[in-house]
C-alpha cells in the first residue's frame, strides 16, 4: 500500500516506518522535525534496507504540503504529528489546539480532497483521565484532565463527526499507554529535548550518568508499594498494532476506539529494578512529593484490540528496559 505517516520521524512513527517499508509498503512520511533528528529517516532506512520518501512540512501549513500529497496518492494515512507535553500544554493550551486540532483538521481536509478514506490516529489513555475503575476499557468515561489530553479528544471527535458525515471513512483512534522501549538495533529510539519529562528515558539518563538521580513523584499512592502503577508497552509492539490497525482500516468503514497497552501494570519501583538489572548499574533515587495530575494507577483492558485486530503485546518489561539501555547507550558515546 501507500501510506503517508505523518510524524514519521518521531519515536512511535520512526519504529512504525520500519515496519511499514519491511513489509513492503510505500511510504511518505510528512514530518515538520519540529521534534526529531533529521537522520532518523536515513537510520530507519538502514535497519528495513529501503528508503521511505520524506516531505518537510508542517501539518498546519497545508499549502506546503498539499501537492506532495496529492502526488503521491496514499490509500492511508497514520497521524502522528503533534505536540505531546502536558506540562507545556498546560502553559500553552492555544498552541495544542491549533497543531493538535487545527493540524488534524487541515490534514483531514486533504485527505477528503484526494478522496483517501483509511485513517490511524495517535490518541492517547490521557482521554480517559482519573480512571474511574482499572483495568481501563474503551467504554470508559472519557474525562481528560488537561489540555493536552482534551487536544487528543477533540481530534477524536473531528474524526467521529468526518465519519458520520462519510460514509466511507475507515479510522481508528488507537490510545495509546505508557510507549517506552527502542528498535532492538538500537538505532533508533527516543530521543526526548533537555530534562525528560516520563519515567523511563530519565531513568535511563540516570542509569548512564546524564542525571545524578531519579525523583520518586510520590511513595505514597494507594498501590502495593505506593508509587504509581502503569501499563508500559514496548515501541515495538505499538508499531505492529499500527500495521494491524491499518490492516482493520480495510476491512470496511466506521470509526472506533482501541486501547494499546498489555493489561499488566508496573510501579516506578518495580521500573527502577528492572532497568537497573538491564543496565547493571544502580539507580539513586530520592522520593519528592506527588507530581500534580499524576494517578495512582493507570491500566488497559487490551481486549478489543485482540478481538478487532488480532494483536497483542508480546515483549515484557525486561524487553522493554534493555532496548531503552541499548538505545541509551548508543547515544552519547
Ligand atoms: P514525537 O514527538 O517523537 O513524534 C512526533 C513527530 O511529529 C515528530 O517527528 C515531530 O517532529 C513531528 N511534528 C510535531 N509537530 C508537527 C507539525 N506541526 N507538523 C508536522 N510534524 C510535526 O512523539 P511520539 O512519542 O512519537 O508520539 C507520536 C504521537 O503519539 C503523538 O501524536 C502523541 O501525542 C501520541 N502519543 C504519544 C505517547 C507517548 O507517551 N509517547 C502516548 C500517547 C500518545
Ligand atoms: C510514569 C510514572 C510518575 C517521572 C504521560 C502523559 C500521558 C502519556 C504518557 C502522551 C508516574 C512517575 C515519572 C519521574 C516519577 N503521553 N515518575 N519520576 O504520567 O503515566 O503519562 O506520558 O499521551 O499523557 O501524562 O507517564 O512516564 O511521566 O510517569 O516518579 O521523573 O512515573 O509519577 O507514576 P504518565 P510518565
Amino acid at each position: 500500500m501507500r501510506i503517508t505517516v505523518t510524524g514519521g520521524a518521531g519515536f512511535i512513527g520512526s519504529h512504525t516506518v520500519t515496519l511499514l517499508l519491511e513489509a513492503g509498503h510505500e511510504v511518505l512520511i510528512l514530518d515538520s522535525f519540529a521534534n526529531a533528528a533529521e537522520d532518523v529517516p536515513d537510520r530507519v532506512a538502514g535497519i528495513a534496507g529501503r528508503h521511505a520518501e520524506v516531505f518537510r512540512a508542517d501539518i498546519t501549513d497545508p499549502a506546503t504540503y498539499n501537492s506532495a500529497l496529492a502526488d503521491f496518492r496514499p490509500e492511508a494515512v497514520v497521524h502522528f504529528a503533534g505536540l505531546k507535553a502536558v506540562g507545556e500544554a498546560m502553559e500553552n493550551p492555544l498552541e495544542y489546539i491549533r497543531v493538535n486540532v487545527g493540524g488534524s483538521v487541515a490534514l483531514f481536509q486533504e485527505m477528503a480532497k484526494i478522496g483517501c478514506n483509511r485513517l490511524v490516529f495517535s490518541s492517547s489513555a490521557t482521554v480517559y483521565g482519573d480512571p474511574v475503575a482499572v483495568p481501563i476499557d474503551e467504554d470508559h468515561p472519557l474525562r481528560p484532565t488537561n489540555p493536552y489530553g482534551r487536544s487528543k479528544r477533540m481530534v477524536e471527535e473531528v474524526i467521529e463527526d468526518w465519519g458520520r458525515a462519510n460514509p466511507a471513512l475507515s479510522a481508528i483512534n488507537l490510545r495509546y499507554f505508557n510507549p517506552v522501549g527502542a528498535h532492538p538495533s538500537a538505532r533508533i529510539g527516543e530521543a526526548p529535548d533537555g530534562v525528560p519529562n516520563n519515567l523511563m528515558p530519565f531513568v535511563a539518563q540516570v542509569a548512564q550518568g546524564v542525571r545524578e538521580r531519579l525523583s520518586v513523584f510520590g511513595d505514597d499512592y494507594d498501590t502495593p508499594d505506593g508509587t504509581g502503577v502503569r501499563d508500559y508497552i514496548h515501541v515495538m509492539d505499538l508499531a505492529e498494532a499500527h500495521l494491524a490497525a491499518l490492516d482493520l482500516t480495510g476491512a470496511g468503514p466506521g470509526v472506533e476506539a482501541l486501547n494499546l497497552g498489555t493489561g499488566q501494570g508496573y510501579s516506578v519501583f518495580e521500573m527502577l529494578r528492572a532497568f537497573e538489572a538491564a543496565s547493571d548499574r544502580e539507580i539513586p533515587f530520592v522520593i519528592t512529593s506527588r507530581r500534580p495530575g499524576d494517578v495512582a494507577t493507570s491500566l488497559a483492558d487490551p481486549t478489543r484490540a485482540a478481538d478487532r485486530m488480532g494483536w497483542r503485546a508480546t515483549r515484557d518489561l525486561e524487553d522493554m528496559c534493555r532496548d531503552a539501555w541499548a538505545w541509551q547507550r548508543g547515544r552519547n558515546r
